[in-house]
């Protein structure tokens, strides 16, 4: 579907509101990891420490959403499903990876149809990066 005639936006970066709007996304999205008991075994996969990932989620998102290629710039490619073949990721990671990220776009304001189509794009990268039957 071409967005730019439903929406008048040539890209989901513009229509999340650019570089601003991508950031608040990523840092309140771990910032629920954080805080949620419901993402206690996300939040267990990660380190001690979530600025890395945080940063670099910010980066990947710029690109992904059709923004400036800040990932790919620094790291090259991003094989997703490689980087993450380290940590575990089974059927309870995946949910609550994507019910933290509906959760943060919900509280980060994005728009309830930008919104809706992220959470399917989403649920299509999740479910391929899985490692683990469960
Ligand atoms: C499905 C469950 C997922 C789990 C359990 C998971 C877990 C992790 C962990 C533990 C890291 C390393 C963080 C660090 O470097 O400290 C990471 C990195 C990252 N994740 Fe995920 N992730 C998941 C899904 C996703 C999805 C769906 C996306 C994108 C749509 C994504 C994008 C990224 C990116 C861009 C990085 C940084 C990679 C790098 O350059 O090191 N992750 N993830």
């Amino acid at each position: 579907m071409n967005i730019e005639e439903k929406t008048g936006f040539s890209t989901p970066f513009e229509w999340i509101g650019g570089e601003a709007r991508v950031r608040a996304l990523a840092d309140r999205f771990y910032d629920l990891m954080d805080l949620e008991p419901g993402y206690a075994q996300l939040r267990a996969v990660h380190g001690s420490e979530l600025h890395d990932a945080r940063q670099k989620l910010f980066w990947f998102l710029c690109g992904w959403l059709g923004g400036p290629q800040h990932y790919t710039e620094r790291f090259g490619h991003p094989r997703l499903k490689q980087r993450h073949l380290p940590f575990k990721v089974g059927l309870i990671e995946r949910d609550q990876w994507l019910a933290c990220m509906d959760q943060a776009m919900q509280e980060a304001a994005v728009p309830e149809d930008l919104r809706a189509r992220l959470n399917k794009a989403f649920f299509q990268t999740a479910d391929w990066m899985r490692n683990q039957a469960h």
